[in-house]
C-alpha cells in the first residue's frame, strides 16, 4: 500500500513537474553557473560555492558542484529539486553530511562524493535513495562504516569505497545491498574477510580488496557469491591460504589476483595453490608473480618454481619416520622370533632330562 503510494507520488512528480515548468517558462539558472537543456543540466564546477545554491530549478536533473568549497550538506540542502538523478560532490572540501541531507532526493540514481574528507557517514545516510544505483565515496577519510548507514540503497549496483581509512565493517552494513555487482574497497586498512559480509550479494561480479591488512579470509566468507568473476586480494598481508574457503565459492569462472602478499611457502601453501589450480572454475591471474617472503632461504623465489621442491622436506620427513617404523617392527618381530626359539629350547631341554618326581619312583 504504501509502496503504491509512494510510486503513484512519484509518477506524478515526474509527470506534472517538467509541465510546471514549461508553463512558469522556467529559465532559472543558478548565478555563475551554467546551465543547458532547459534547465535541465546545471553546470556549477569549480565556482568557489560555499553552499548549495538556492535557485537551483525543479527540474534539474542533473546538478555538477564539484571542485567547490562546500564544506558540509545540511538537512535542507536539496529540498525543491525533487527530480534529481545525478548529483555531483566531487572534490568539494566536505567534511559533514548531516542527517536528512540527502533524503528527498528519491529519484536520485547516481552521487559522487568522491575526493572529500568526510570520516563518517551519518546513520540515516541512505534513508531515501532507493533508487540509486551508483555511489562513489572513495578518496575519502571513513574509519569505520556503522551497520546501518546503507540500509535502505536496494537498488545499488556500484560501490566504491576505496582509498578510505576504513578498518572495520559492521557485519550486517552491506545486508541492503541485494542488487550489488561492484564493490570495491581497495586502499583501507582491512585485517579480515569475515563470514557473514556478503550474503546478500549474490550477483556480485567483482570484488576489490586489493592494498588492505586482510590476513585473514574466514572459510564462509566467499561461499554466498554465485557470479563473482574478479576476486583481487593483491598487496595485502596473507601468509597462508585455506582452500576450503575457495572451495566454496560456487562460481562459473573466478580470476583470483592474489600477488604481493607475504607469502610462507611451504607445503602447506604449495597443496593449497595446486589444489586451486587443478579447479576448472578458478583462475589465478598473476600465479607467476606470487613470491614467497618466508623462509627467509626462499625470499623472493616465486612459488610456482619451487613448486614441487616445498614438499621435498615433508616427503623426506615421512620417509623417515617410515623407515623407523619399519624397522622397530622388525626389530620387535626378530626379537619375538629369538624369544619363541629360547622358550622352545628351554622346553626341550626340560623334556630330555628326567622329571624331577621320577627320581623318587
Ligand atoms: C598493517 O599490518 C601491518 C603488519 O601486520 C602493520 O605493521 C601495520 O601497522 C598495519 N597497518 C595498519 C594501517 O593497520
Ligand atoms: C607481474 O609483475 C610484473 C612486474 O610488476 C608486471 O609487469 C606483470 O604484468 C605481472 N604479471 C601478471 C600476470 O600479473
Amino acid at each position: 500500500m504504501l509502496v503504491d503510494l509512494e510510486l503513484k507520488l512519484k509518477m506524478l512528480c515526474v509527470i506534472f513537474l517538467p509541465i510546471a515548468l514549461v508553463a512558469g517558462g522556467s529559465k532559472l539558472c543558478p548565478h555563475q553557473c551554467s546551465c543547458y537543456g532547459a534547465s535541465e543540466l546545471v553546470d556549477c564546477r569549480s565556482r568557489g560555492f560555499t553552499h548549495i545554491p538556492h535557485s537551483v530549478p525543479h527540474g534539474t536533473w542533473l546538478l555538477d558542484l564539484s571542485g567547490n568549497k562546500l564544506s558540509e550538506l545540511r538537512s535542507t540542502s536539496f529540498t525543491g529539486i525533487w527530480v534529481l538523478r545525478v548529483l555531483l560532490l566531487s572534490q568539494s572540501n566536505m567534511q559533514v553530511v548531516h542527517s536528512q541531507a540527502l533524503s528527498s532526493l528519491t529519484f536520485l540514481e547516481k552521487l559522487d562524493l568522491a575526493y572529500n574528507e568526510l570520516r563518517v557517514l551519518p546513520p540515516d545516510f541512505s534513508q531515501g535513495l532507493t533508487s540509486l544505483k551508483h555511489l562513489k565515496l572513495s578518496h575519502n577519510a571513513l574509519e569505520r562504516l556503522e551497520s546501518h548507514s546503507l540500509e535502505d540503497l536496494q537498488s545499488l549496483e556500484r560501490l566504491d569505497l576505496s582509498h578510505n581509512h576504513i578498518q572495520v565493517i559492521e557485519v550486517g552494513l552491506f545486508r541492503g545491498l541485494t542488487m550489488l555487482t561492484h564493490l570495491n574497497l581497495a586502499w583501507n586498512q582491512l585485517t579480515v574477510l569475515q563470514g557473514g559480509l556478503l550474503t546478500m550479494q549474490q550477483g556480485l561480479g567483482v570484488l576489490l580488496l586489493g592494498h588492505n591488512n586482510i590476513s585473514k579470509i574466514e572459510v564462509e566468507a566467499l561461499a554466498p557469491l554465485q557470479t563473482l568473476t574478479i576476486l583481487n586480494l593483491e598487496a595485502n598481508q596473507l601468509r597462508s591460504l585455506k582452500f576450503k574457503v575457495f572451495l566454496n565459492l560456487k562460481t562459473p569462472s573466478t580470476h583470483l589476483q592474489m600477488s604481493e602478499n607475504p607469502w610462507t611457502c611451504d607445503c602447506d601453501l604449495h597443496r593449497v595453490f595446486s589444489k586451486i589450480l587443478r579447479v576448472r572454475h578458478l583462475h589465478v591471474d598473476d600465479y607467476v608473480n606470487i613470491t614467497c617472503h618466508s623462509p627467509l632461504l626462499l625470499a623472493g623465489a616465486s612459488l610456482g618454481l619451487m613448486h614441487s621442491q616445498l614438499c621435498v622436506a615433508e616427503t623426506a620427513t615421512v620417509l623417515i619416520i617410515t623407515g623407523t617404523v619399519m624397522v622397530t617392527v622388525v626389530a620387535a618381530m626378530v626379537m619375538a622370533e629369538r624369544k619363541r626359539k629360547k622358550k622352545k629350547m628351554n622346553l626341550e631341554k626340560q623334556g630330555n632330562d628326567p622329571m624331577p618326581w621320577e627320581s623318587y619312583k
